[in-house]
């Protein structure tokens, strides 16, 4: 349970925790690379953990000192039995990413995760990997556990029937071990930080607008890399500062990808006094330091390609969304149904718990904007970014508020109610 009071401002510069999207790329490639990779900055959060364990389970040997990684890969068909079953603790993204790693050995393996992930749909990585010739079998057909027996892979031409970077870097590491080409076909681009990783350790891999085609059997050569910080970490502050009056906050190092980039756009659309200072190109990836001030936003509409753009952050800009001019609406959000909560659902309840009469739809959400916020005793559900969201929420009420299972924080971002402390006034 952990108590937060009102607060006027957010001042200050502040880092934040590496990307857990480009840390986890970079720790499953690593594994399967030649030599050694050095990662700074890498991801302090549980799921990118969740994902060391797994490579050190398969035989990669990891040196972990404070937030810098070692891995020394075991090359493309170097990786052993792992002894027990991987465990995946809450991360989708080691669970789906790393399947089409292991769709490839020559052994079988087994995933399993909390009872969180256990309710999470894996038909959209068991499909294309069957496809190409694994052997996979989950619970009900669906559910983690997941057994795999891996072997020889043909490569595929698969289009997504729903965005997912995940399930693309799932079928793009499978790529990797299939003899000739393997194309992927998005229906609209989602994160490509895979595609940029793979290009970093040498794959022959090439992007035409949505079509994404890899060639099997690379040498991927180890390499020194840096994470930028998460930019859906600093979602949680960047509104928070939004919020509060007189809030003036930079967040250094921030990962400015593209293709993830859309919150920025969204935000400053609605009104909001962010700046991107000093852009620059690191191992591939975008990274700038932002400044925000307090703002007072619009509020707007988020639906269907920007749905999926924005997906991990739609918890805190619901927050924000109620502080707004206009409010804010949700649609075409059906994933977000099944991700680490419901999280329509979790959202809902902890925004009603405000005070703020939230409407659910079957596939979003229906906010009215002006709202005050009243104190509250919210819950996180087990979910991180619903934990972190209703923080926020909390520095905007009439009193102190209670949120229960707050640490739940820790599986993305386990410094964060220190850090929002460092800043707060
Ligand atoms: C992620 C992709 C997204 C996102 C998740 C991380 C990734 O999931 O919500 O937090 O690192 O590729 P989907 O692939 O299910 O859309």
């Amino acid at each position: 349970m952990q108590k937060i009071s009102p607060a006027r401002s957010l001042s200050g510069s502040i880092s934040l925790p590496g990307d857990k999207s480009i840390s986890h790329r970079y720790a499953m490639i690593a594994s399967i690379a030649e030599g050694r990779t050095r990662i700074r900055n890498y991801s302090t959060g549980a799921d990118c953990q969740s994902t060391l364990g797994a490579v050190e389970a398969l035989g990669a040997r990891v040196e972990r000192q404070g937030t810098e990684v070692v891995i020394a890969g075991r090359g493309l068909r170097g990786l052993s039995a792992p002894q027990a079953d991987l465990d995946a603790g809450n991360s989708g993204s080691t669970i789906r990413m790393l399947s089409g790693i292991l769709a490839a050995q020559p052994f079988r393996s087994r995933i399993a995760g909390d009872e969180s992930l256990s309710r999470r749909p894996m038909q959209r990585i068991i499909q294309p990997l069957s496809q190409m010739g694994a052997v996979i079998s989950a619970r009900e057909g669906k559910f983690p556990p997941i057994e795999i027996q891996g072997g020889p892979l043909a490569p595929i031409d698969y289009t997504l029937p729903v965005p997912s970077a995940q399930v693309k870097t799932c079928v793009l590491f499978a790529g990797l071990y299939a003899a000739g080409q393997t194309t992927v076909r998005e229906p609209m681009r989602s994160r490509d930080h895979t595609e940029i990783a793979l290009r970093e350790f040498g794959a022959d891999l090439t992007v035409r607008g949505k079509v994404i085609t890899v060639q099997g059997g690379p040498r991927l050569e180890g390499r020194d890399l840096a994470v930028p910080a998460d930019l859906s970490s600093a979602a949680f502050f960047l509104v928070a500062a939004l919020l509060l009056p007189e809030s003036s906050l930079t967040i250094r190092g921030v990962g400015l990808n593209p293709t993830r980039s859309a919150l920025l756009d969204f935000l400053k659309g609605m009104g909001a006094d962010i700046r991107i200072l000093d852009l620059e190109n690191r191992n591939g990836e975008l990274v700038g330091d932002l400044l925000v001030r307090h703002s007072s936003v619009r509020g707007g509409v988020i639906e269907k390609e920007l749905t999926a753009a924005l997906i991990d952050e739609i918890p805190v800009l619901a927050v924000l969304g109620a502080a707004s001019e206009e409010g804010l609406t949700v649609r075409d959000a059906g994933e977000l149904r099944i991700k680490e909560t419901d999280r329509i659902a979790t959202v809902a309840e902890n925004l009603r718990r405000m005070g703020v009469p939230a409407e659910e739809l079957p596939d979003g959400l229906v906010i009215p904007g002006r709202q005050r916020f009243r104190a509250a005793e919210f819950d996180s559900f087990g979910d991180h970014r619903i934990a972190m969201a209703f923080a926020v929420a909390a520095l905007r009420a009439d009193a102190p508020s209670a949120i229960r299972q707050a640490g739940a924080a820790s599986v993305s971002f386990p410094e964060f109610f220190t850090t929002l402390e460092s800043v707060l006034a």
